[in-house]
């Protein structure tokens, strides 16, 4: 797939079509997924003007990129002119209903996916919004909002096919732009703080998104774990219209419908995540935590609930709600499988989604990890390291990189958080400016994922080093990455 570099400034409105139109090729920005992730909002109005068309291209492209496991799959586009169906094999546009129908008449763009499950648009629905946002620059401009109230609109004029199960309403609107803040910290220390800005840009990640059910069975580090939680259901820097603390993924009246009901599954036993504070359900509280639930491996337990969950991955998320019923809670689990398969593919690991879950497989693996009785699985996400190789990458800074560590340390110790994208013995030394060997902090086999390690500024023989700045190596392969810290205390 060819991704061309493009600015926004530059691009053209969607002109008035007669037949079909062909939109651009999708541009790749600089943002990283975790960051479009941690940035996102809603903006439900106050749109003036026009979007370039390429907004729309990206967006299109983007939701048409995501599986989906329906028989169908429509999209439709209202704008000032027109009603139109996109065929996202030749990325064309074509007219399905004369004349401006739009729910809201400042808006730019209003997408609407049609398509028989719930699960299946809010994967669409995710991918759109996030595609619509990274056209942020310090100040964004490129705004939008699901909206039930659209989608209602247009089912009733806009004629489709199949019922469009969401409306994406676009417009142009200030908005605060993409926002690196960390609020995702744990309150008991159960997990590490998550990455809120990654390596890999949204586009590029989302051209090679294929999800993979081979795993080697091998256990991630808490840090992917952290950082899969996070990308599924963590809280945002922003506050919602009524107050709350926002997430990686929007929620019909900001209900939050997933709160407390996402499930880890691991060697280890079976845990709860909060995002919440405890007791857990104050909406307008952040945190990022593990409640332990269950001991012990559960995992062949969940694994012979249903043949479709893939039966060699070491952890699985359990996404659960506790009404399948309505559009709300099941849009909401594709939103946050969405993240959850760019989230692995960001890793550099395997993640596979057994979605949609059947009447039988709901209650199987609801007794499997004796799960509460008012709470439905609808979703099993199983994640590890990829037994089938992993993508090609040029360059060694794809295969191991540094992704967070301080320059200056004062007291305390040091913490350097690494990403491996391909298992292997990973070697971590200090050194000093001349060269010399301080202290061998690490060397150790390693599954792909995020790791971290600890410096506490003492030598081999365990004597706190001189002030100064060392040199610290981090080797995997024939890959070598540095990283220099100065003591100063
Ligand atoms: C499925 C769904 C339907 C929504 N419908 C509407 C709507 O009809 N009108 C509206 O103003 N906002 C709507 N929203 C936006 C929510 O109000 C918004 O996502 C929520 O307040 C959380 O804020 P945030 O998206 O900024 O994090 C909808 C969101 C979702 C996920």
């Amino acid at each position: 797939m060819l991704l061309l570099l493009l600015t926004i400034g530059s691009a053209a409105q969607l002109p008035v079509l007669t037949r079909t139109e062909s939109l651009p090729a999708p541009v790749v920005h600089a943002h990283s997924f975790e960051l479009l992730a941690n940035s996102r909002y809603s903006v439900h109005s106050g749109f003036d003007g026009t979007l370039p068309v390429q907004v729309l291209a990206n967006v299109l492209w983007a939701m048409s990129r995501v599986p989906y496991s329906g028989a169908y799959r429509e999209f439709y586009v209202a704008t000032a002119d027109n009603v139109y169906r996109y065929d996202p094999d030749t990325r064309t546009l074509s007219i399905h209903l004369a004349g401006d129908h739009r729910y809201n008449s400042g808006s730019a763009y209003e997408i609407g996916v049609a398509t028989p499950r719930h699960e299946d648009a809010g994967m669409s629905i995710q991918a759109g919004l996030l595609a619509a946002i990274a056209f942020w620059t310090d100040t964004g401009e490129v705004v939008c909002c699901p909206m039930k109230w659209a989608t209602d609109y247009a089912n009733s004029n806009w004629q489709p096919a199949h019922p469009i199960l969401m409306v994406n309403v676009l417009g142009r609107a200030p908005a605060r732009g993409v926002d690196s803040t960390l609020v995702a910290i744990s309150s008991d220390s159960s997990l590490p703080a998550p990455l809120v800005n990654g390596i890999d840009t949204f586009e590029i990640l989302l051209a090679e998104l294929a999800p993979d059910s081979q795993f080697t069975g091998i256990p991630p580090s808490l840090e992917t774990v952290s950082q899969l939680l996070w990308a599924a259901y963590g809280v945002t820097p922003h506050r919602t219209s009524n107050n709350r603390q926002g997430l990686t993924v929007p929620s019909a009246i900001a209900g939050y419908f997933l709160t407390g009901k996402i499930y880890l599954v691991t060697g280890d036993g079976v845990s709860r995540y909060w995002n919440r504070l405890p007791p857990g359900n104050n909406l307008a509280t952040r945190d990022h935590r593990l409640e332990p639930l269950l001991s012990g491996d559960w995992r062949p337990a969940l694994r012979s609930a249903s043949n479709r969950i893939p039966s060699t991955a070491p952890l699985y998320l359990i996404i659960c709600v506790d009404d399948t019923s309505t559009y709300r809670t099941m849009q909401e689990a594709g939103f946050a499988v969405f993240n959850l398969l760019m989230q692995t593919r960001a890793l550099g690991i395997n993640g596979y989604a057994t979605m949609p879950l059947t009447l039988t497989e709901r209650s199987a693996v609801r007794n499997a990890l004796m799960l509460p009785a008012n709470e439905f699985p609808v979703a099993v996400f199983a994640a590890g390291e990829a037994a089938t190789g992993i993508r090609e990458r040029s360059g060694g800074e794809n295969v191991l990189r540094i992704v967070r560590a301080q320059p200056a340390v004062r007291r305390g110790s040091l913490r350097i958080e690494y990403l491996l994208r391909r298992a292997g013995l990973v070697r971590a030394e200090v050194f000093d400016l001349a060269g010399r060997p301080v202290k061998v902090l690490l060397e150790q086999q390693q599954s792909a994922g995020y790791h971290s390690l600890v410096w506490d500024g003492t030598d081999s023989h365990h004597q706190p080093v001189r002030r100064g700045t060392y040199l610290i190596t981090l080797t995997t392969g024939n890959v070598t990455v540095r990283h220099k810290v100065t003591w100063s205390r």
